[in-house]
């Protein structure tokens, strides 16, 4: 479960739109989901676009289910979009999250150049987005 910019700093982020439940938060919720589906869920956030990056070119390798919420990567990022393409022609499914909806908001969230190459896109329900495409994973 890939995770980009700002993310961790859930709970304290905005909290009108992302809610109340900070990243340690939604890493036990998902964690608790996980194990109750029998998944193992290993659960990353990061800043950076190039980590993003080798963390999609290492489900690849290890042949594992992604679902990630790129955050603002999500609008402009043709390389996180790349490595995404990978994930779905290696026949691995790679579920695009969002906690808020972005078709709701400023107009530049509106457009996705990750959904084009997704498995499918859950957004707007919180944390419960993310509990979501776990189940859809089994
Ligand atoms: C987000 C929506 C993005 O537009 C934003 O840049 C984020 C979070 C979401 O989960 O709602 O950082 O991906």
């Amino acid at each position: 479960m890939l995770n980009g910019p700002n993310l961790g700093r859930l709970g304290s982020r905005e909290p009108d739109i992302y809610g109340s439940t900070d990243w340690a938060g939604l890493v036990t919720s998902v964690e608790k989901r996980a194990t109750e589906l029998g998944l193992v869920a290993d659960v990353r956030q990061t800043e950076s676009e190039a980590e993003l990056i080798g963390w999609l070119h290492e489900a690849v390798d290890q042949g594992v289910d992604v679902v990630i919420n790129p955050a603002a990567f999500t609008h402009y990022s043709y390389a996180v979009r790349d490595a995404a393409t990978l994930v779905s022609k290696a026949g691995q499914k790679l579920i695009e999250v969002h906690l808020s909806n972005p078709h709701a908001r400023e107009e530049f969230r509106h457009n996705s150049v990750i959904s084009g190459v997704a498995t499918g896109v859950i957004a707007g329900f919180g944390v419960d987005s993310y509990l979501l495409a776990l189940t859809q994973l089994v």
